[in-house]
């Protein structure tokens, strides 16, 4: 697992949205997996820029979401479906027919075994971008997840259930399910890239990437991956014991390939 420090969250999305552009700069038709939330909102509006640019097309890339909320049509303005058009898609050159997300709506069971099929038939995943939950979920893989788990339903935690609870309105209910990529089906991606930032996800880096592996903890499981990359501000970093080995690569990475990443 490789650990990237930078000095704000403009920071890491500003890298994040690097790593994306130099895959599809060497891959033009490579296959995304994508995040919701609000930490890759500033990644996705990078790519939004550098398509704009003209330094980037999305006209041959395939993604597919990790996460989709159970009951939750995809014209609702909650939905990860609206989030990702609106955050994303609406401003790039994607074919809409490339853009995959869990449905809500249908069987979960028969829903997420499709999902499993669309991912291999793409060809897998070249690149999952990655949020991190407070408790450590990844995707909606709430603590206790199987790390060998693939697309399935699952029941949010209350803890998340509140975390989330600020993108609904009082008078709206907020779902209590959903259906998410397993942890297996994220440790499959060919490399994985997770974005944390702020003070609230300190103890969750730290429990992800020096923690001991547990389905406890679900990120932990990115430390099995041969070819993760977690990209952190300051303040998501302060509790890692080795954040001055990892600055310290970071500093040798620089001098010998003259760039980070
Ligand atoms: C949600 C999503 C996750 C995301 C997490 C953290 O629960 N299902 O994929 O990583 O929130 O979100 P934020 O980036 O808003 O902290």
């Amino acid at each position: 697992m490789r650990v990237i420090i930078a000095d704000s969250p403009e920071a890491v999305a500003r890298m994040g949205a690097e790593q994306c552009i130099r895959l599809l700069q060497d891959k033009p038709a490579a296959v995304l997996g994508l995040a919701t939330g609000s930490t890759p909102i500033a990644l996705y509006a990078h790519l939004i820029q550098r398509r704009q640019q003209g330094e980037v097309s999305f006209r041959q890339v395939r993604t597919f979401n990790l996460d989709e909320y159970i009951g939750i049509a995809p014209q609702h303005p909650q939905s990860y479906r609206s989030f990702m058009q609106k955050q994303l898609f609406d401003h790039i050159d994607i074919l809409p027919e490339n853009t995959h997300i869990p449905s809500g709506m249908g069987d979960p069971v028969a829903e997420s075994r499709a999902y499993e099929d669309k991912i291999r038939s793409a060809g897998g995943i070249d690149l999952q971008i990655l949020g991190l939950g407070r408790n450590g979920h990844i995707g909606f893989n709430e603590p206790t997840s199987s790390l060998s788990s693939r697309t399935r339903a699952k029941t949010l935690t209350q803890e998340t259930i509140r975390d989330n609870s600020r993108f609904f309105s009082a008078d709206e209910e907020q779902p209590h399910l959903a259906i998410t990529m397993g942890i297996g089906t994220i440790l499959d991606a060919r490399k994985v890239m997770l974005l944390a930032a702020g003070a609230a996800k300190a103890d969750a880096v730290k429990a992800m990437v020096e923690g001991p592996v547990s389905a406890m903890h679900p990120a932990s499981a990115l430390q099995m991956h041969p070819s993760a990359l977690v990209i952190v501000d300051t303040e998501a970093a302060s509790k890692l014991e080795l954040i001055d080995y990892y600055r310290w690569v970071q500093s040798e990475t620089l001098r010998v390939q003259g760039a980070y990443l």
